[in-house]
C-alpha cells in the first residue's frame, strides 16, 4: 500500500483554504487544535445550542454555524457522529455548501453505505486516523503523529488526493504514516475490528473469563485483575512489538499456555461465526440492523447497555479503580 509522510505532502494546499471543522467531539476537538496550531484558517461549526461552545471559546477558537460554515469555507469536515452526518449534511450544508467545495469525513461508513449521498459537484475524501481523538491530539502536541488512512470518493477539482495529504499533514498524520485505501475498504475493516476484537470480541473474552473464575469459587477481586486489568500490559506491548515480540516478555508457562490453550477459545467455530460476521458487513445486513433499531429508538442497545453496566465486574471494577486514582 501507498504510505506518504511530511515530504510528500504540501502544506500550502490547506493554506490556501477555509477550514470548518463540524462538531467539537472526540475528533472535532483534536482537528481543530492541530489545525490551527499548523497554521490554518479554521473554524468549528456548532449548532446554535451547543453545549461545546463555551469549550470552544476558552481554547481560542473561532465558532461558526454548520449553516454559516457552509457558505464561508472551502473544506467541510464531518465531524458529528456517524448517526447524525445525513441529517446535518441534508439540512445544513447540502443547500449551501460552495460549488467545487471539498467535505472531508474520518470514517468511510456513509458514504460507503449510501446513507449520505454529497452533491457531484464536491470533492468528497477522508482522513480517517487510526487512533481515539484524545491521542491525535496528544501525539501531535508531542511533535509525534497518529497514522491515518486517506481515501478520495469524488474527485471533481482533480486535486483532491492532495488535498486529503495536506489535511492530514496539517493534523500530524505524515509524522507517522498516511496510508491509501478507498471508503469500502477503511468502512468493512475498521467495523469488523470493532466487532471481532476492538470491542465485540474483547469484551466479551474478558466477561466470560472473569465469569467463569468466579463460578468456580475465586475471589472476584483476582478474577478482576488477571482478566481485566492486565489486557493493558499485553495490549501495550503487542503495539510496541508485535504479537511474537509480546511472547518475548512473557514467562514460558505463559507462552506454553497461549499456545495449547489459546486455539480451544478461538476455534473453528469461532472463526465460522468471523466469517459470518463479516459478511453481513459486506453485503449491508449489519448497517440495516443499525437503522431498525435506530428506528425504534434503539431499544437493542439500551438493552446491550443495561446488562453490561449491572455486570458484577463493573462493581468490583470500580472499587479496585478506586485504589488507583492515576488510572483515570
Ligand atoms: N471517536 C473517535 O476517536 C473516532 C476515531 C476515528 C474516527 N472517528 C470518526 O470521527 C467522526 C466523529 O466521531 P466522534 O466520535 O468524534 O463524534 P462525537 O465525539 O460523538 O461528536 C460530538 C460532536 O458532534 C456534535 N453533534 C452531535 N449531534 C449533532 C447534530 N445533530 N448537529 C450538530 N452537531 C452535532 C456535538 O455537538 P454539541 O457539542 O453541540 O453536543 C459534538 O460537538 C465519526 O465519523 C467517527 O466514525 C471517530
Amino acid at each position: 500500500m501507498r504510505t506518504f509522510y511530511d515530504q510528500d505532502v504540501d502544506p500550502e494546499i490547506l493554506r490556501r483554504r477555509r477550514v470548518a471543522i463540524v462538531g467539537f467531539g472526540a475528533q472535532g476537538r483534536a482537528h481543530a487544535l492541530n489545525l490551527r496550531d499548523s497554521g490554518i484558517d479554521v473554524r468549528v461549526a456548532l449548532r446554535e445550542d451547543s453545549a461545546s461552545r463555551a469549550a470552544c471559546a476558552g481554547a481560542g477558537l473561532a465558532v461558526s454555524t454548520p449553516e454559516q460554515a457552509a457558505e464561508d469555507c472551502d473544506v467541510l469536515v464531518l465531524l458529528v457522529p456517524d448517526e447524525t452526518q445525513p441529517q446535518v449534511y441534508e439540512r445544513a450544508l447540502a443547500p449551501r455548501l460552495k460549488t467545487g467545495a471539498a467535505l472531508l469525513f474520518a470514517h468511510g461508513y456513509n458514504i460507503h453505505f449510501e446513507r449520505l449521498r454529497p452533491r457531484p459537484d464536491l470533492d468528497v475524501l477522508m482522513v480517517a486516523p487510526l487512533g481515539i481523538g484524545d491521542q491525535v491530539r496528544a501525539t501531535y502536541a508531542a511533535g509525534a503523529g497518529t497514522p491515518a488512512l486517506l481515501a478520495v470518493h469524488q474527485d471533481v477539482s482533480g486535486e483532491a488526493h492532495a488535498l486529503g495529504l495536506s489535511y492530514a499533514g496539517a493534523n500530524g498524520h505524515g509524522r507517522a504514516g498516511i496510508i491509501d485505501t478507498n471508503f469500502r475498504d477503511e468502512t468493512i475493516t475498521d467495523l469488523f475490528a470493532e466487532q471481532a476484537v476492538l470491542c465485540g470480541g474483547l469484551t466479551h473474552l474478558i466477561s466470560a473469563a472473569f465469569e467463569t473464575l468466579v463460578e468456580a469459587g475465586y475471589p472476584q477481586e483476582l478474577a478482576y485483575f488477571s482478566c481485566l486489568h492486565e489486557v493493558k500490559l499485553i495490549a501495550d506491548m503487542i503495539q510496541r512489538r508485535g504479537i511474537a515480540g509480546m511472547r518475548g516478555s512473557i514467562s514460558s508457562t505463559a507462552e506454553f499456555g497461549d499456545y495449547t490453550r489459546g486455539p480451544r477459545v478461538i476455534n473453528d467455530a469461532s472463526r465460522e461465526q468471523m466469517r459470518k460476521m463479516l459478511k453481513e458487513i459486506e453485503d449491508g445486513r449489519f448497517a440495516d440492523e443499525l437503522d431498525a433499531d435506530a428506528r425504534s429508538g434503539f431499544p437493542t442497545l439500551a438493552a446491550g447497555r443495561e446488562a453490561a453496566e449491572s455486570h458484577a465486574i463493573e462493581a468490583v471494577g470500580e472499587r479496585l479503580r478506586a485504589m488507583m486514582p492515576w488510572l483515570r
